[in-house]
C-alpha cells in the first residue's frame, strides 16, 4: 500500500510539473514567434507500430497546445522523428532521412531537430548520432516521453543540444494534451513494455518491463474518448493478454474487455497484440458474447517449426499454436486471424520453413506480415553462430509470402456478395469519388461516397473481390 501511495504521489507531482511546463513552453514559443516573424511550424514523423503512432499524438498534442502549427512538410521550425528499431531497415530509414533534415536546417538557422522513440534507447544509436549527426538538437527515449514539455522548454530556452535517456521508469504521465489523428478512432495504451524476451526481439530492452495501467484510468480515458465522438478504440500493448498481472487487483484482460464493452458510444473494440502463450479461454468467451469486439485476432506465429520456436523463446510449440488457432476458428468462425512471421531466424532450414508453410495452410490466415530476420545487437539471437545466408533467407521468404497471399485471397473471397458494416475512414487515395471503409474483421472496402461519411458506420455490399480488398456499394 505504502509503495502504491508513493507512486501515486510521484505521478500527481510529475503530472502537475509537466502541465506547468506546457504553460512555460507557450511563453518560449511566443518568443520564438517574435524572432521568426511567423507562427512556428512543427512536424512529427512516426516510424513503426501503433504504440508509436499513439505516442506521436501525445507529442503533437503538446506542440499544438504550446502554440506551434502543424505542417505536412518536414521543412518546419521543429521536426521530431519518433523512431522504431524492431528491424534494421527501420534504423536505416531514419539515418537516411536525418541527412535530408540537415539540408533543411542549413537553410533555416532557427530549425530544431528532435529524435525519440525506440532507437534512442540503444547505446550504439546514441554513439552514432553524436558522431555523425551532431546537428540533432533534442534526444530522449521511450521512458521519459512524458517529460517532452520540460525538454522542449529547455531546448527553446537554451538553444540545445539536449539529451535525456532513462533506463526505465515506474510512472507514465497520461494527463497531458493529445492531438488525435482521427476523430472517430483512437488507440489507448493499456500496458507498456514486454517481459517475454523472445531471443530475436529488441523490444524488452528498449521499452522496458511490463507495466499495466490502472483499469479505472483506462476506462475513464475511453469514456472521455467516447464523449468526444470516438467510435472505435484499440487497446494497445506489446502483450495485451498479460494485462493486469502486475496490478494489485489482478484485473484480467478479459475483464477489461468486458468493462470496455459497457461504455456507451464505443461501437468497436480492437486490441493489439496478444501473445499466443497467454491467450486464454476467457477472452474467447468474452468475444463470443460481445457486440462490439471486432472480428479480428492478430496472433503472431513467428515460426511454425517447434525447434525454431524453442530457440526463439516463444513458450509454445507448433501443436500448441495450432490448437489455439483452430479453437478460435471453430469457436469464433467469422473472426479473421492474422499473424506475423519471421523467415531466416538463425539455424532455420528449408524443412523449418516447410513447417511454417504447413501452419499457414492449416490456419488459413486472413492476412500476415512476413519479415526477414534482422539481427539486433544486444539480443541473444544476434550471438547465435548459425546466421542464415541472405540468399536462402530470400528463398524462404518468397515461399512463405506466396502461401500467405494464396490464403489471404481465399479468405477474402469468402465475403463475396455479403453486406457488412464498414467504418468509413477516409477518402480513397486514388479516386476521390470513393471512400475507404474497414469491416469489423479488418477487410478494406472502397465504395462511392464523400467526406461527410468519414467516421460513420454504414452497411456496404461486398460486390467485387479484388484479391485482398473489395469494391462495394453502400446499402
Ligand atoms: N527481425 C525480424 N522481425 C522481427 N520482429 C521483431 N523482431 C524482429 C527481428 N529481429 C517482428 C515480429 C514481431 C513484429 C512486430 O516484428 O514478427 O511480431
Ligand atoms: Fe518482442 Fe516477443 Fe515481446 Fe513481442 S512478445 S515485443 S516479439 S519480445
Amino acid at each position: 500500500m505504502e509503495v502504491k501511495t508513493d507512486l501515486a504521489e510521484k505521478l500527481a507531482k510529475e503530472t502537475a510539473l509537466q502541465q506547468h511546463y506546457v504553460e512555460e513552453l507557450k511563453a518560449e514559443v511566443e518568443k520564438l514567434k517574435a524572432r521568426l516573424g511567423h507562427v512556428p511550424t512543427c512536424h512529427v514523423t512516426t516510424f513503426g507500430c501503433q504504440m508509436n503512432a499513439r505516442d506521436s499524438e501525445k507529442l503533437l498534442g503538446i506542440l499544438l497546445a504550446a502554440g506551434y502549427e502543424e505542417t505536412e512538410s518536414e521543412e518546419a521550425d521543429f521536426v521530431i522523428y519518433n523512431t522504431c528499431t524492431v528491424r534494421d531497415n527501420a534504423d536505416q530509414r531514419v539515418y537516411g532521412r536525418l541527412g535530408v533534415l540537415k539540408g533543411f536546417k542549413n537553410k533555416n538557422k532557427e530549425m530544431k531537430i528532435g529524435i525519440c522513440g525506440c532507437m534512442t534507447q540503444e547505446q550504439v544509436v546514441i554513439d552514432k548520432l553524436k558522431k555523425s549527426y551532431p546537428f540533432v538538437d533534442l534526444i530522449f527515449g521511450t521512458h521519459n516521453l512524458y517529460k517532452f514539455p520540460q525538454l522542449m522548454c529547455d531546448l527553446l530556452a537554451s538553444g540545445g543540444p539536449i539529451m535525456d535517456i532513462w533506463k526505465d521508469t515506474d510512472i507514465t504521465v497520461e494527463d497531458l494534451p493529445v492531438c488525435r489523428k482521427y476523430s472517430y478512432k483512437s488507440g489507448i495504451n493499456i500496458m507498456y513494455g514486454c517481459d517475454k524476451f523472445c531471443t530475436y526481439c529488441i523490444v524488452p530492452y528498449v521499452r522496458g518491463r511490463e507495466r499495466s495501467r490502472d483499469k479505472d484510468a483506462i476506462l475513464n480515458e475511453i469514456r472521455s474518448l467516447a464523449a468526444d465522438g470516438v467510435k472505435e478504440i484499440m487497446l494497445l500493448g506489446q502483450n495485451v493478454n498479460s494485462y493486469g498481472k502486475n496490478l494489485p487487483d489482478k484485473t484480467t484482460f478479459a475483464q477489461l474487455l468486458a468493462a470496455t464493452e459497457e461504455i456507451e458510444g464505443i461501437e468497436r473494440i480492437r486490441f493489439m497484440t496478444p501473445h499466443p502463450k497467454d491467450f486464454s479461454d476467457d477472452v474467447i468467451e468474452v468475444m463470443k458474447g460481445s457486440e462490439k469486439i471486432c472480428k479480428h485476432i492478430h496472433l503472431p506465429l513467428q515460426s511454425g517449426s517447434s525447434p525454431i520456436l524453442k530457440r526463439m523463446n516463444r513458450s509454445y510449440d507448433k501443436e500448441k499454436y495450432l490448437d489455439l488457432a483452430l479453437k478460435i476458428r471453430s469457436e469464433l468462425p467469422d473472426v479473421a486471424i492474422t499473424t506475423d512471421i519471421i523467415v531466416g531466424f538463425p539455424g532455420e532450414t528449408m524443412a523449418d520453413v516447410e513447417e511454417t508453410i504447413d501452419v499457414i495452410r492449416k490456419v488459413e490466415y486472413d492476412n500476415a506480415f512476413t519479415f526477414q530476420y534482422s539481427k539486433r545487437e544486444g539480443t541473444p539471437a544476434a550471438r547465435f553462430p548459425d546466421q542464415v545466408d541472405p540468399v536462402l533467407m530470400q528463398e524462404g521468404f518468397d515461399l512463405v509470402l506466396e502461401e500467405v497471399q494464396k490464403m489471404a485471397r481465399k479468405r477474402t473471397a469468402l465475403l463475396q456478395g455479403k453486406t457488412e458494416l464498414a467504418l468509413v475512414e477516409e477518402i480513397n487515395d486514388h479516386d476521390p469519388s470513393l471512400v475507404t471503409g474497414r469491416l469489423s474483421n479488418n477487410t478494406i472496402v472502397h465504395f462511392k461516397g464523400d467526406a461527410s461519411l468519414i467516421g460513420e458506420i454504414v452497411p456496404v455490399s461486398l460486390d467485387v473481390c479484388q484479391g485482398f480488398y473489395y469494391l462495394g456499394t453502400r446499402q
